[in-house]
């Protein structure tokens, strides 16, 4: 079809600020009879209604991951569990899902809160912070790693590694950094194996599946997919927070007047953030999904977060309604790849949001105009300054 007979021709979610102008577009494609189909990258079709992205993200055998979930495709080797189908995939799942289970993950909120606390406690004295630079990155890599049994006196050099791999994706400095990270990983997982310890490095370190030892490549991939994982997605959805708060001061309030609040306002602002906006599928075979007939190898692109604001799901779904419930959002998604950190993202921000509204009265933007949303696969912000209002009394 030509761009003129096919007005989504065009579509891409890596143009620049695509999310910033999303909204609008993708209540268009929700609407439409059958899925948009995009020329660009190979051609792909678009999923953005609620039911069709959780009927392809349930039908793995059909909508497979093990073709790579970017898109463009990525010349790398695959993130496993996350591009690799059941069964295996599901043995894979067996190695983490234990030490990442509702209830388990409660056991690192010592830790997730000693560095929220020191984080905050850095700039307490401070009226206007890039939240992201001082904040939303650096929080999630210095919690996650010490709670998954990275040495906790290596954080630094950790963040480094990954602030540098994330800001230099594609480019030499990235490669470096992507190497150098791989190193890191090698040295960690020969030294738990050498010396075990009761922690989720040790248990892919010594982990098996099909009967047999996990190769060192397979070691390497869950390793890091545990940690980017949750870094960037955990940054965006904080970030996402105190950019609603800084737009909609009744939301802080809100949490101010009643904190018990905070379980159903997690899940509201991970649904609004949607930070894994997009990932992708390929066909296995002919198939019929939103209104289209697609054909075995055809691509399609899962927008978890024009699925989050359908208002077939969700009443008034640009609203953020922190007591929303029932909330069947899929930012964790949905299926067998459903999120394996959504527990402790979710301790994370848990641990987060109320030490920011137990000291803050208000956030303000510095400047909206300058804000960017990024682009691609996992959408947010780059950078927010935001001026920041103590409470007068920070109450405990
Ligand atoms: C707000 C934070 C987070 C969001 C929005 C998020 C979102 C997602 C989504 C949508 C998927 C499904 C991918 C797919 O269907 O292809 C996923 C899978 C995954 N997530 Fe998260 N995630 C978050 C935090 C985390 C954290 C903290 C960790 C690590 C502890 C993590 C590790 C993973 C892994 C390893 C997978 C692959 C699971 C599999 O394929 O079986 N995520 N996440």
């Amino acid at each position: 079809m030509s761009e003129q007979a096919n007005p989504y021709a065009a579509f891409d979610h890596h143009a620049p600020n695509h999310r910033k102008n999303a909204e609008a577009l993708w209540a268009e494609l929700r609407a439409l009879p059958a899925l948009a189909h995009s020329e660009r990258h190979g051609g792909f079709y678009v999923v953005t209604r609620h039911s069709d992205l959780r009927a392809a993200a349930a039908q793995h055998a059909i909508y497979s991951s093990a073709f790579g979930v970017a898109l463009p495709s990525e010349d790398r080797t695959p993130h496993i569990p996350e591009e690799v189908d059941p069964p295996l995939q599901r043995e894979y799942r067996k190695i983490l899902d234990p030490f990442l289970a509702r209830g388990v993950v409660d056991q690192f909120e010592p830790i997730v809160a000693r560095h929220a606390l020191a984080l905050l406690d850095s700039f307490a004295d401070e009226r206007e912070v890039d939240f992201v630079a001082r904040f939303s990155r650096p929080f999630p890599v210095l919690a996650s790693i010490e709670s998954f049994g990275f040495p906790p006196g290596d954080g630094e050099q950790l963040l480094g590694l990954v602030t540098g791999l994330i800001a230099n994706r594609g480019n030499e400095a990235g490669k470096r950094a992507s190497q150098d990270l791989t190193a890191y990983i090698l040295n960690l997982l020969a030294a738990k194996a050498a010396r075990p310890d009761a922690d989720i490095v040790t248990a892919i370190a010594q982990g098996s599946v099909a009967g047999r030892a996990l190769t060192q490549a397979e070691q390497v991939s869950m390793t890091r997919l545990l940690l980017f994982g949750g870094f960037t997605t955990v940054d965006l959805a904080l970030s996402c927070a105190a950019y609603l708060f800084a737009k909609q001061p009744a939301l802080l309030r809100r949490l101010h007047e009643a904190p018990d609040l905070m379980a159903t306002a997690v899940e509201e602002i991970v649904r609004i953030a949607s930070p894994a906006t997009y990932l992708a599928r390929t066909v296995t075979c002919p198939a019929q999904l939103g209104g289209a007939a697609l054909q075995q190898g055809d691509r399609i692109l899962l927008c978890f977060a024009a699925a989050n604001r359908d208002p077939e799901m969700f009443e008034h779904p640009l609203d953020v309604q922190l007591d929303r419930n029932p909330n069947p959002h899929v930012a964790f998604g949905f299926g067998t790849h459903r999120c394996v950190g959504s527990m402790f993202a979710k301790l994370e921000m848990r641990v987060a949001l109320a030490e920011l509204a137990r000291r803050y009265e208000r956030f303000e933007l510095v400047d909206e105009d300058t804000l960017a949303w990024g682009q691609g696969e996992t959408q947010g912000f780059a950078q927010l300054p935001l001026k920041l209002h103590p409470r007068r009394t920070a109450t405990r």
